[in-house]
């Protein structure tokens, strides 16, 4: 089959490669019929995440229809429609007990990685280098699903693959980003980062109460659709200074109850000194984390309020630690829990409460797929979000 492959840093290529096999009586094999692009994907394009190995097959946002079934699965049927999340899980140990998939005990084969790295190893990702669980991902025909009865729900017919896509990570993280904010209702809710993460954010913290929703991006129509889709009050980064002062004009000096990171690892500096500062660091390849988004934050944040952080870091970052501490600011973080809201998220689409397709700029093929990374990575010709078919 055809799949996207990482052969190092912003090298992706489509490659011929084995199809795969059942392997273990949960697993299913999907034939994709559409997978996206992720901010996450472009970490690993960047060269940020380490244990990627030449050949690795990327992507973790997909779909597909079953065509083959292990022994002992009984929830699908050849035929069914299934839409998964990035997130592979258990199901019984303590972690997915309490519904914190993304910490699954089991599903990583490979723990001696993340325990090296991280001191423990989180759940198996699809798609996102050998330190969670080197999975094949599902930029590609098929793929293999395992854990299948965890997560991987069936959708109907009447729902088109762009309507529901999104529920394998975007739409959830926005929503896990949200409620990892603690929004009460009539809270004034920023978000930093206009990109799917961002929009998805911003419509959940509406469903959560917010009472105002400001958006901060540096891209004019992610900013624009902030506003239409999301119907967000936007703010356009210029320096931090601005974005600062402009969020003490907007909340009266007390500055917003909740602040959530949509940004994550490799957010643009903006001031002079901080654009010198990353040229510096990546030429001396010192900890390439970039942390201006969640630096602004803490600054900006109300007193005693909520720090949540859907954004990706993966190294050492270098925060003002000292101010969140005596801010007494709150911090929620992590790698979606989506089998947690999955099911709850597509009664919403369902309902027509939201429909995330409009997020969608870009329609391509598969074999599109290395220059569709860059179109996505260099936010060139519009591009917010893509949806590629095999
Ligand atoms: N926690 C999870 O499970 C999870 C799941 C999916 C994605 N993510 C992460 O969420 C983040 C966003 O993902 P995405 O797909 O929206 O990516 P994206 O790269 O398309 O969007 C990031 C946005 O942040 C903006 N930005 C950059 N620097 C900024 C700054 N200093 N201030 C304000 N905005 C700034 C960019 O212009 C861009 O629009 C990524 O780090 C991604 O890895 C996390
Ligand atoms: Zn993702
Ligand atoms: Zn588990």
């Amino acid at each position: 089959m055809k799949a996207l492959c990482w052969h190092g840093k912003n090298d992706v290529r489509i490659d011929t490669v084995p199809d795969p096999i059942i392997q273990d009586p949960d697993d299913v094999i999907l034939k994709v019929t559409s997978t996206a692009i992720c901010g996450s994907d472009l970490h690993l394009l960047g060269g940020l995440v380490p244990t990627m190995q030449e050949g690795d097959i990327l992507g973790h946002e997909f779909m597909g229809e079953v065509v083959d079934l292990g022994k002992n699965v009984t929830k699908f049927k050849k035929g069914d429609r299934v839409v998964v999340p990035f997130t592979i899980s258990c199901g019984h140990c303590s972690y997915c007990e309490s519904e914190e998939y993304s910490l699954c005990d089991n599903s990583n084969p490979e723990p001696e990685l993340g325990q090296k790295n991280m001191g423990h190893a989180i759940a198996g990702i699809f798609g996102y280098s050998h330190m969670t669980g080197g999975y094949s991902g599902g930029q590609a025909e098929y793929v293999r699903v395992p854990y299948s009865s965890v997560g991987p729900v069936k959708v109907p017919d009447e729902l088109g693959d762009e309507k529901v896509l999104f529920l394998s990570d975007i739409f959830p993280t926005g929503y896990m980003a949200a409620v990892n904010a603690d929004i009460k209702k009539g809270d004034v809710v920023a978000v930093w980062g206009c990109g799917p993460v961002g929009q998805f954010t911003i419509k959940s913290a509406w469903m959560l109460g917010a009472s105002r929703v400001i958006a901060i991006d540096s891209v004019p129509e992610r900013l624009k659709l902030a506003e239409t889709f999301g119907k967000a009050e936007t703010i356009s980064t210029t320096n931090s200074q601005e974005v600062y002062s402009l969020l003490m004009d907007m909340t009266g000096g007390k500055g917003p109850d909740c602040c959530i990171d949509a940004v994550g690892a490799e957010a643009h500096g903006t001031g002079k000194m901080e654009i010198i500062k990353d040229e510096v660091k990546d030429i001396v390849k010192l900890d390439s984390d970039h942390p201006y988004a969640l630096e602004q934050i803490i600054k900006c944040c109300k007193k005693g309020g909520n720090v949540s952080v859907p954004g990706v870091y993966v190294d050492t970052v270098e925060i003002p630690f000292g101010a969140a501490m005596n801010k007494s600011l709150t911090f929620r973080m992590g790698q979606t829990h989506v089998q947690a809201y999955l099911e709850p998220l597509l009664n919403k689409i369902k309902n027509e409460e939201i429909d995330p397709s409009s997020i969608i700029t870009h329609r391509l093929k598969l074999e599109d797929a290395p220059n569709a990374y860059e179109t996505f990575r260099d936010k060139k010709d519009g591009c917010i979000k893509v949806v590629m078919t095999p």
